[in-house]
Parts: structure tokens; sequence; C-alpha cells
């Protein structure tokens, strides 16, 4: 059993894309085309909840979600049971677009004493690894320490940071720049870069993850990223 929660303070760097593909590619490897009960599911704490939108555009162009899906923004109770699905194998988390830490001293941590920081404790108290998307840009910085400072360190968790949306026409001066920071502060990096494609980020309005994207050659090579990166979170290399 395997809790993955993604983490960034920051909107837009990645983590509805991560916590939908990282599950849909988890779920092939697991079942293959077999028609079973998928042990993968994913859960978004982001009241807005644009996973569950896309994971309704995907059931509504006549694909199928290989795994499941639920809406739990307001439910810390079922939140911190989510190693305790029965049938579920691995459970992602997709967590706000965006987060406000709360700066004044009264509430228990930077997290905030309102709803959506209650969410955050509950899915992180049963966190097996937090993955923190950041995307090869220096605006990214800042928000992505302060969740790594603030919010992941002090509770002691496992996380790895994921550079994505990478897209290697810009050149690699920006990829190695972030490589660098986040080796400055001594974080684990995931080897596998996730690549900027427009595949990804159509997929959503067109209803599909990434396992079933069509068969050509620059489709493939966006499914690749996400297959190499579930593979390296699995081994646990980080
Ligand atoms: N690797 C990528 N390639 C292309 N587009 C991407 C990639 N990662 C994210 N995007 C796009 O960037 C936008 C923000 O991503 P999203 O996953 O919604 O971020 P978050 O959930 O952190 O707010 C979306 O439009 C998404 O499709
Ligand atoms: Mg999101």
């Amino acid at each position: 059993m395997a809790v993955h929660v993604v983490l960034n303070q920051k909107g837009g760097v990645g983590k509805s894309t991560l916590t939908m593909n990282l599950a849909a590619v988890k779920a092939h490897a697991l079942t293959g085309d077999a028609d079973v009960e998928s042990p993968v599911a994913a859960i978004s704490v982001d009241p807005q909840g644009s996973a569950v939108w896309w994971a309704d555009r995907v059931e509504g162009s006549g694909n199928e979600l290989p795994f499941k899906i639920a809406q739990a923004h307001d439910n810390p109770k079922i939140l911190s049971q989510l190693h305790k699905l029965p049938g579920i194998s691995h459970v992602y988390v997709d967590t706000p677009g965006w987060i406000d830490f709360s700066s004044n001293g009264d509430s228990a941590d930077s997290l905030g004493a309102g709803a959506s920081g209650d969410a955050l404790r509950a899915v992180l108290s049963i966190a097996d690894l937090v993955i923190v998307p950041i995307e090869p840009e220096p605006l990214c910085f800042d928000p992505t320490a302060r969740t790594i400072k603030k919010v992941i360190e002090p509770l002691g968790k496992k996380f790895v940071v994921v550079i994505n949306n990478w897209d290697p026409r810009d050149g690699k001066v920006d990829l190695e720049q972030t490589r660098a920071f986040v080796d400055a502060h001594g974080w684990p990096l995931a080897r596998t870069v996730v690549r900027h494609y427009k595949v990804h980020t159509r997929a959503a309005a067109d209803g599909r993850v990434v396992t079933e994207y069509d068969a050509n050659r620059v489709s493939l090579q966006a499914r690749e990223d996400f297959y190499k990166l579930s593979l390296e979170l699995e081994a646990g290399g980080h």
C-alpha cells in the first residue's frame, strides 16, 4: 500500500497532471488491459476539483478511466484513512492549485486552521511519499522552498522533487539552474524530467489520460516520461 501526495504551494506546476498520469500509468502496469477492478485511486483535496473535471471529460468522451477517483476535500476523517481503502494498493492525492500559507501564529502550522489545512494535514499524515513538482523557471523556486521547508520537512515526510514541463526547445539553461537550486538545498531530485508536450496540455480537455494517447511518435515520447517517472518512484532511488 502506497500513498503519494502531490504538493506544491504554487499553482500551475503540474500537480493535477502528475496525479492523473501517475495513477494512469500505475493502473496500466498493474492491470494491463484486463477487465478487472482497478487497484489504483486518485483522490482530490483541491476544492476546485480539476482532477475530477478531467475524469468526467475522460468518461464523457467514451474513454475509460483506468483508476478510481474521488473528490474529498471536506472530509479529513476519510482522508486520514486513505491507506486503508479496500481493494486499493496505490493512492495518488491531488492537492489545491494554490495554497495560502498562514502567517499568523494562531494556527497549528503553516497550513493554516481552515478546512483545506485540515485536509492537507490529514493526507500528509498518511503519505508515504510527497511528490513536489517544480517547473524549470525561477518563479517556482520560492514557493517550492516554502512548501518543503514549512510543510514537508517539519512533518518529517519523505519527498522527491520532480522537474515538470521542461521544453527541450528552450535549451538547458533553465533546466540546469533548477537542478542546481534543488541540489543546493540537498533535496532529493528525480532523475526523470517530465518534458513539455502539447498533448499533455490538451489531455484534460480531450478527455484522456497518458495511457490513452494515440500511438504516434510524439505522443509515445510524451508517455515515456510518465512511465519512467513511475518506475523511478517505485524503485525509490532518490
Ligand atoms: N509536462 C507538461 N506538458 C505540457 N503541459 C503541461 C505539462 N504539465 C502541466 N501542463 C499544463 O500546465 C497547466 C497546469 O498544470 P496543472 O497540472 O493543472 O497544475 P496544478 O495542478 O499544479 O495547478 C495545465 O494546463 C496542464 O495541462
Ligand atoms: Mg491542479
